[in-house]
């Protein structure tokens, strides 16, 4: 009776927790991407992203970089600024045309980041961090409605059932079994002076539209721009070997960018107040 009394509440436990959050760039790699803009931060910059959220070091920073998926969960209506779509057959992103009215993954960088200086809010230094990571995603930037962002693009990968979008947030960076530090340490590490000038310059709007570009390419559509109609996808190795790379450049390009911002907006303050 006990035993049956406490499977029914382990059931209704199970049922009524809210459902996983559609993990943009999935944990580890907005980790990473944070990581990495900490890395070419200045001290006295790292010093004031530390004050705003009051916590300390790199973990923290990175951590404090998922905060939006999770609050995501509670304010759905803050969904639509994780991504832009564009319809089928649109190679270019028309913020009139695909932008939701209270903003989308191409515009919230730039609402989000004066914030970080003129009102040292938490929240907009961590919105700051997950969208700039989020526009370097290419199913968030930008994928199609109609298949919500590549998630209603079903298949395997690995032999396990899986879809597009989730290849792209999380499922090619699992399959490297490699613990995110190490891939962060290592992307770090291999940035360049050439590659922060490549990379420096530019609008998010204009990084958007490039990120788009890498979603319409072949690679992602295992062999043309994909569709809803490919049928379902049974993709390996030969797969990650193709698009690891570009995950990963994609990761530096947002690292050094949220770098490049957040110095922006911290440039020329005295260090933080100690408390
Ligand atoms: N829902 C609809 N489109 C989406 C996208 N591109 N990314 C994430 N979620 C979505
Ligand atoms: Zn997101
Ligand atoms: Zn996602």
């Amino acid at each position: 009776m006990t035993r049956l009394f406490l499977f029914a509440l382990f059931l209704l436990a199970a049922v009524s927790l809210p459902p996983r959050p559609a993990r943009a760039w999935g944990y580890d790699g907005h980790r990473i991407v944070c990581a990495i803009a900490w890395d070419l931060l200045k001290p006295t910059e790292r010093a004031w992203v530390e004050w705003i959220l009051d916590a300390k070091g790199r973990d923290a920073f990175a951590e404090s970089c998922l905060w939006a998926d999770e609050f995501r969960r509670w304010s759905v209506e803050t969904g639509p600024l994780h991504y832009v779509n564009v319809p089928r057959g649109a190679n270019r992103i028309e913020l009139a045309r695909d932008c939701a009215p209270m903003g989308c993954v191409a515009t919230e960088v730039l609402n989000q980041a004066p914030r970080i200086r003129s009102t040292y809010s938490r929240d907009a230094l961590r919105f700051t961090a997950h969208f700039v990571g989020d526009m370097h995603q290419p199913l968030h930037a930008a994928g199609y409605a109609d298949d919500q962002g590549g998630n209603l693009v079903k298949g395997k990968f690995m032999g396990l059932d899986t879809n597009l979008h989730g290849l792209w947030d999380y499922g090619m960076l699992e399959s490297t079994r490699r613990p995110w530090r190490e891939i962060a340490d290592d992307l770090s590490k291999k940035i360049t002076q050439g590659d922060r000038w490549a990379w420096g310059g530019g609008t998010p709007i204009e990084w958007a539209q490039a990120t788009l570009a890498i979603a319409q390419s072949p690679m992602v559509g295992y062999g043309t721009t994909y569709t809803l109609t490919t049928p379902p996808f049974d993709l390996g190795q030969p797969y990650a070997d193709t698009n690891l790379p570009t995950v990963y450049t994609q990761m530096q390009k947002a690292g050094s960018r949220l770098a490049d911002i957040l110095s922006n907006f911290l440039q020329g303050l005295p260090p933080p107040p100690t408390n």
